[in-house]
């Protein structure tokens, strides 16, 4: 059977912030682009960041401070040079999103406002109230529309086309009725985002299975720093959605059980605003201790009662509405029940600055490019500050789409598809679609995320990791085993949810094995045995391969320093 093959120069998987820019870059200098999304894009996952996007605009703050902050936040693992262009370009990435037509919140001098957050030596973050993400996606979707990127909303990608070092297109097939067909291309870009879903309290859309990445994992190609997975410190408790860092941006305060203010032992000069992972590790560590509120003792409290309904509704009125709408809960009149929550994820496809792919330690990968969440460059190293993750990006997603168009433009050479290039993609469905098997995925589904939280979570031990390691065989194994109950090709949502349950047990191998291999705490990877950082033995990036057998191996990359010289870090 032959499948349709749609050519275009430019392909790029996934329409937040970082697809959408470089689509737009790309057509706006006259290339053939197309997006490909599993949803539609205005519900990509960007369009939840709540709090800000940062860059030094203000006269008491500059661009060494932001980079400053960026490689301390990092725990000295994020590249200094990735980091120094990242913070370098932020002032002008705002004035751009602004001349696309994005409106920022206004200070009283009519300057584009700027709020505090964790880790960060001057208040940096413009915003849109609390509706950062989605101001900015709407104004990208619109502009790359103008430009005539051609969006096509609820198609699935399930692989890459690539052979002989070279990426190719990829394969998808329409949600709508299954259809399998293949984008050909002279370059792709993955812009997938993140993977918090691996994890069973985590702030993320239910789209955020990282599917990406295991995808280029079973291509032999390696995932980096997968270990670090980003915990937000406030998520409402049982369900984890998010409570903006902009809560304690504003004044927030956290208190336990005892009614102590309990970041005066763990950060006492930066308080609420240390960096993120300083914050969880409180959280989770009052919790565990017995200090935990309510009946369960399972969450801690933020009380921002003190800063009046006028600047809450104002400032932070869609925390109040999910506070109201989750917990019932309403943070004018009282504190709110939060907890840690997995939220990001600082590792992935490795990338060069400019964005090629990396197919080891030393080669690139032809036609192949990576940005926002799904890749790691790395500019947040072991751990990301709060709003450097819509900066990074609005900023790289612009930034590639620019070194795409130099690339395409000095010759990338455009290779044929065949239809047979799908054959192992259709195989893998269909095996999927028909299979009869004994396993259920909901069921998988909440062991894996269980498993994940309690084994990979905020504290992690060798023990637990390599509890961990044995769980995820089992589930692979089991997994090969799995019923669905629709067979049909329309709409097919057991099928995807399949799919994607296998990306997220391929993946979660490569963060617990970096973080056995990984004996040291640094950034959100904390070990219990050993608490402290070794930069004599890991300043380095992981970097782990699957072979077709499934099992992994590791290498590692050297970390690129700069100005910032290695120091304790202390908030
Ligand atoms: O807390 C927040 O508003 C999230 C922002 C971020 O993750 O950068």
């Amino acid at each position: 059977m032959s499948i349709p093959i749609h050519k275009y120069d430019v392909v790029i998987v996934g329409a937040g912030l970082a697809g959408c820019a470089a689509a737009r870059e790309a057509a706006h200098a006259g290339l053939s682009v197309c997006v490909l999304t599993k949803l539609h894009p205005l519900r990509s996952h960007s369009g939840a960041a709540q709090g800000g996007i940062n860059a030094a605009l203000s006269a008491e703050d500059s661009i060494d401070l932001h980079e400053f902050d960026t490689v301390k936040g990092s725990d000295y693992l994020g590249d200094q040079d990735a980091i120094r262009l990242m913070c370098s370009k932020a002032p002008e990435t705002i004035r751009w999103a602004e001349k696309m037509g994005a409106v920022f919140s206004r200070n009283e001098e009519g300057k584009i406002a700027q709020r505090p957050f964790g880790g960060q030596s001057s208040p940096r973050a413009c915003y849109a109230k609390d509706r950062t993400g989605i101001t900015l996606l709407q104004t990208i979707y619109e502009q790359a529309h103008r430009d005539g990127v051609d969006f096509k909303d609820e198609y699935y990608v399930s692989d890459l086309i690539y052979e002989d070092g070279k990426v190719n297109g990829v394969f998808a097939y329409d949600l709508v009725d299954s259809k399998p067909m293949i984008f050909n291309a002279r370059a792709v870009m993955f812009a997938t985002g993140g993977y918090g879903r691996a994890f069973k309290i985590n702030s993320n859309a239910h789209a955020n299975t990282g599917d990406a990445l295991s995808i280029v994992a079973r291509h032999g190609l390696p995932l980096e720093d997968m270990e670090f997975v980003q915990f937000h410190p406030t998520g409402i408790a049982g369900s984890g959605v998010l409570i903006s860092e902009a809560a304690r941006g504003e004044g927030g305060i956290l208190y336990n059980s005892l009614g102590e203010r309990f970041m005066e032992k763990y950060a006492p000069n930066k308080l609420e605003l240390a960096s993120r992972d300083v914050v969880s590790r409180a959280i989770t560590q009052e919790i565990l201790e017995g200090r935990g509120c309510g009946e369960n003792k399972d969450h801690v409290h933020i009380d921002l009662t003190h800063l009046g309904a006028d600047l809450i509704n104002s400032k932070l009125p869609e925390l109040r509405d999910l506070a109201i709408t989750f917990l019932g809960q309403d943070m004018i009149e009282e504190p709110i029940s939060i907890a840690a929550t997995a939220h990001y994820s600082m590792g992935g496809i490795p990338c060069d600055v400019d964005g090629h792919v990396r197919k080891n330690t030393t080669e690139l990968v032809e036609g192949f490019y990576a940005a926002g969440e799904c890749a790691c460059v790395s500019v947040h190293g072991a751990n990301r500050l709060g709003a450097n993750s819509v900066l990074e990006a609005l900023f790289f997603g612009r930034h590639v789409g620019q070194s795409i168009v130099t690339d395409v433009k000095a010759g990338i050479e455009f290779k044929d598809a065949k239809t047979e290039d799908s054959s192992a993609a259709i195989a893998r469905l269909e095996k999927i679609r028909t299979s009869s098997g004994n396993e259920r995925v909901p069921a998988l589904r909440d062991e894996l995320q269980q498993s994940m939280t309690d084994n990979a979570g905020v504290f992690r031990t060798e023990e637990s990791l390599v509890k961990q390691k044995e769980i995820l065989k089992d589930l692979k194994t089991r997994f090969a085993d799995v019923r669905i109950d629709d067979d049909s090709k329309i709409y097919n949502t057991d099928l995807q949810e399949a799919v994607e349950l296998g990306h997220m047990i391929d993946f979660s191998a490569f963060i617990v094995e970096g973080a056995i291999l990984r004996k040291e705490s640094r950034g959100a990877h904390y070990r219990e045995e050993f608490q402290t950082r070794d930069d004599e033995n890991f300043l380095k990036h992981t970097m782990t391969y699957m072979d077709e057998n499934g099992e992994l191996s590791t290498e590692y990359m050297d970390v690129v320093l700069g100005n910032h010289e290695l120091a304790e870090r202390t908030y």
